[in-house]
């Protein structure tokens, strides 16, 4: 069993998983990838990053919602941030996920809602990013995002380097010209579907990159990979990019000498600020991908009293 393996053992523990959930914040280890559980949080977060040159990218966390209601209030959410964005000039957009909006009960709300998101976007000058999802949410996202890009330009979409099919989906994406965040994919994925080794998934992520510097994208490129980071600064130099023609993207807390890197050397950078409630599965993510990051979060649990039986 490997380390990610066990990792995911623990947390399909529910005593694992509510303890985690209940102490993440007030224990503070939650804060490391997660701007706080108020949109108020997220702002006062935006503004220091603002402060640092940074753009931001806010995002409610929320996925797979049960009902209509769920999904209409996350809507609602969405754009009570994109008015405070606008209301306190911060340099900023927000990004969405389409099964916090319904996407499970129906492509039609998902259109809908994500519709109504953009249009407000665009009236008060922002934009918007869909997140991609797990695999079996692939097409759809892509045909939802297609429905609302149709219509509202100020939307981008995520693209993942690991899943074999990206290279035809950026092809099928070329027409409408959009703004494509690539990352390297953050899910477990069969290997029918995803390359699982390290080295084939930054290959295909330095070729798809090419494609979107090559063709008729706004590219962002998303990943804290220090050699991949390199390669596309070498790309952006080569084609004598303007800065206006590009950004890079990082997600909140990590690998902050980076990001102050690419700040210094003056090239736009953009950080995804994730706050909510519903920060437990965002957080997995995050620590499944750097096994070293569960221990930060054992000696949490540890000072807590868990391991001697404490239960909170
Ligand atoms: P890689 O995993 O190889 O890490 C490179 C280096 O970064 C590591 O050596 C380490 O130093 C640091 N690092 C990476 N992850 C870390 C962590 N969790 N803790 C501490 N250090 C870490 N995924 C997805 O499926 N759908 C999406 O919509 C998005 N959206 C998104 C937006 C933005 C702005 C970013 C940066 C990333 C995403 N992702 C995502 C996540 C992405 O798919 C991927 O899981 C992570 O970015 C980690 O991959 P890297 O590219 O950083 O490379």
């Amino acid at each position: 069993m490997g380390v990610q393996d066990l990792v995911y053992w623990l947390l399909s523990k529910p005593a694992v998983s509510r303890t985690l959930s209940r102490t993440g914040m007030r224990s503070g280890f939650a804060h490391r990838f997660v701007a706080g559980e108020t949109l108020e949080e997220a702002l006062a977060a935006s503004q220091r990053l603002a402060a640092g040159g940074r753009r931001v990218c806010l995002n409610h966390l929320g996925e797979n919602v049960a009902g209509e209601e769920q999904a209409r209030a996350a809507a609602e959410s969405y754009v009570e941030m994109l008015r405070q964005i606008r209301q306190r000039s911060i340099d900023g957009n927000i990004a969405i996920k389409l099964t916090h909006l319904g996407l499970d009960l129906g492509r039609d709300l998902a259109i809908q809602l994500a519709g109504g998101i953009a249009a407000q976007a665009r009236e008060l000058g922002l934009s918007v990013e869909i997140d991609m999802e797990s695999s079996e949410y692939t097409s759809v996202t892509i045909d939802v995002f297609e429905a609302v890009r149709r219509k509202f330009d100020n939307v981008g979409m995520a693209i993942q380097c690991y899943l074999r099919r990206s290279e035809d989906d950026l092809k099928r994406l070329e027409p409408l010209h959009p703004k494509i965040r690539l990352v390297k994919g953050a899910y477990r994925e069969p290997p029918n579907v995803a390359f699982q080794d390290k080295a084939e998934v930054d290959q295909n992520y330095a070729r798809l990159l090419d494609r979107l510097l090559d063709g008729p994208f706004f590219p962002a490129i998303a990943t804290h990979d220090p050699q991949l980071v390199d390669y596309a600064e070498r790309r952006i130099a080569n084609k004598k990019l303007a800065p206006d023609r590009y950004e890079f993207q990082m997600l909140f807390g990590i690998r902050r000498d980076l990001q102050n890197k690419l700040r210094a050397e003056d090239h736009p950078l953009r950080i995804y600020v994730p706050f909510g409630t519903e920060w437990f599965p965002y957080f997995m993510r995050r620590l499944v991908e750097r096994p070293a990051n569960t221990l930060f979060v054992l000696r949490s649990l540890a000072a807590e009293g868990f391991f001697a039986g404490k239960r909170h």
